[in-house]
């Protein structure tokens, strides 16, 4: 029990939530290069045709330069051994993303500096504060000619609003830019273009007279008057307040340069909680309790063509999982053994014996689980919050050889298990002409790609109307079981469940007018 406390308080898990291009692949770059896991950058970075990336595994990825599927990286840092859980950058892979958060406990937030935040940071903000989640904010790019530190902290207050408290303040920005005064440590951070290392000044305060001596009069005025204000109106840090979620520690740098990336590592290392409590159908699971739980929040079919396999990625809620052990798959009603667990960077994985909370598993899958499944030793229960979003754009997908049409339902089945499409169909026609509906377009062009390259089949898509999918429950939450009045055609999703498919909001106000005992859902629900 004291070695299962011991190496569940040194783990965190956490993830970088950004809008595309805010340099999200740069800065995971440089933390595993100070986290000891890459040598050269460059490992990491793989957009621009140089090495694969280490978070990008599939083609489709590497040929766009985008990154579809979250992985993730494990390394330690001062004595912790950190989770890193990549999430996708494209807005049309919010749904991803959005249950990739659901497996960590803290995450940082990356802004450019010159824009602020934008729309894809909002909405993942908007998860992680449903969640209450202790997120850092980095501004990056400081570089580069951008918004001024005070009008980067109204922006992040106003649209998010929450409080931000910067721990460090850039001197100079752009090509005036000398460093960071760290407001916790009473320290100078002194970097260069020219080198990775960060060189430390000890002061006493922001008014220390030294300071005025290796970054010019002129800057060590404009910081004194930067910090008067900022001291003036700011309450002194409170990491509880940060820990609920209340208070969100700023900090300035440029991943591109490695400026401030050693100083967030260290903020993480004294302030990121270590592994939290999960709700479950019998209240909280302690990390700490000794059966093994954990959820799936991913799976990710022929991550390794040559084998045609499947990954189910667990997040670790307590207990101590070891490679090979059996568990209670709780919505199957009986044990599966968790066969392999792999860690994983990009297309190398290691094998992985034990695991405890907070960390993530990737277990072989014959075709078990599914998003959100609960595997435990424990008694009965299930991990509740799993979020299931609404798709927004539907298709059919047919092919042209009739010979073909049952591989192609497979293959079908297999990516809708990933959990980044739903599948529907009309009850009259059967599943053997399924709906499929997705959150974001560049889903179906991920299908088709995938459909191609991972089972040879030339897929095709007939798009349709539809841009709403609702599921209709009494008002005591169950599904309904008749016929909606006013035309209001039923389909049903992959359980059985009656969903309607709408065109607009202005179909759905006119279905809710015509039935004012059904509650339209925007999720299952489960
Ligand atoms: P993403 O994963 O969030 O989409 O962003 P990524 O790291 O790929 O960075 C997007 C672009 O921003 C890249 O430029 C990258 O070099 C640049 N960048 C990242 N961090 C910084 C920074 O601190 N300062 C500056 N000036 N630029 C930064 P690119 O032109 O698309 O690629 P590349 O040719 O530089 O590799």
């Amino acid at each position: 029990m004291a070695d299962l406390k011991k190496e569940v308080s040194r783990r965190r898990t956490f993830a970088i939530i950004s809008h595309p291009d805010a340099g999200k692949t740069t800065i995971t770059e440089k933390i595993l290069w100070h986290g000891g896991v890459i040598r050269e950058a460059g490992e990491v970075k793989g957009k621009a045709g140089s090495k694969a990336a280490a978070s990008d595994w599939m083609k489709l990825e590497r040929e766009r330069g985008i990154s579809v599927t979250s992985s993730v990286m494990q390394f330690h840092y001062e004595g912790l051994r950190i989770n890193l859980v990549d999430t996708p950058g494209h807005q049309d892979f919010g749904e991803d993303t959005y249950r990739t958060l659901m497996a960590v406990d803290s995450a940082a937030m990356l802004l450019d500096a010159a824009k602020g935040v934008e729309p894809q940071t909002r909405k993942l903000y908007e998860v992680c504060r449903l969640r209450r989640m202790p997120i850092f904010t980095f501004a990056n790019k400081m570089d580069r000619e951008g918004l001024s530190p005070f009008d980067l902290i109204d922006d992040v207050e106003d649209t998010l609003r929450i409080s931000c408290f910067p721990v460090t303040w850039p001197i100079g920005i752009g090509a005036t830019f000398k460093g960071l005064y760290h407001r916790l440590e009473r320290k100078l951070l002194l970097y260069s273009r020219a080198s990775n290392q960060v060189r430390e000044m000890e002061v006493e305060s922001w008014t220390d007279p030294a300071i005025a001596e290796v970054v010019g009069s002129s800057l060590f005025e404009t910081l004194g008057e930067e910090m008067e204000l900022l001291e003036g109106v700011l309450p002194p840090f409170e990491p509880e307040r940060f820990q609920r979620g209340e208070i969100s520690p700023m900090l300035f740098g440029s991943a591109k340069f490695n400026w401030g990336v050693d100083t967030l590592l260290r903020l993480f290392e004294q302030h990121a909680p270590s592994p939290q409590p999960r709700i479950s159908s019998n209240g909280d699971v302690s990390p700490t309790d000794g059966s093994f739980s954990g959820f799936v929040f991913k799976i990710q079919a022929n991550m390794d063509p040559r084998h045609r396999d499947r990954i189910a990625f667990i997040r670790v809620c307590s207990g101590e999982f070891r490679r090979g052990m059996k568990a209670r798959h709780m919505r199957l009603g009986r044990e599966v053994r968790l066969a392999y667990a792999n860690q994983f960077m990009a297309q190398s994985r290691e094998t992985l014996d034990v695991a405890y909370a907070g960390d993530i598993i990737g277990v072989g899958d014959p075709g078990n689980f599914q998003i959100g499944d609960t595997v435990s030793n424990g008694k009965g229960f299930r991990f509740l919050n799993i979020p299931r979003f609404s798709p927004e754009n539907f298709a059919r997908v047919t092919i042209q050889d009739a010979l073909k049409k049952k591989q192609l339902l497979k293959g079908v089945r297999q990516l809708v298990d990933e959990g980044a499409i739903q599948m529907f169909c009309d009850p009259i026609v059967g599943w053997q002409n399924p709906i499929l509906g997705v959150v974001g377009e560049l889903q179906f062009d991920v299908l088709l790609y995938r459909l191609k390259d991972e089972y040879g089949l030339e897929a095709r898509l007939e798009r349709l109307p539809f841009s709403l999918a609702r599921w209709p429950k009494t008002r005591q939450g169950q599904p309904i079981e008749g016929p909606l009045q006013g035309g209001v055609d039923l389909y049903q999703d992959l359980n059985g469940r009656p969903v309607v498919l709408l065109k607009r909001d202005w179909n759905l106000e006119w279905a809710q007018d015509k039935n004012p005992d059904v509650v339209f859902h925007i999720t299952s629900g489960d």
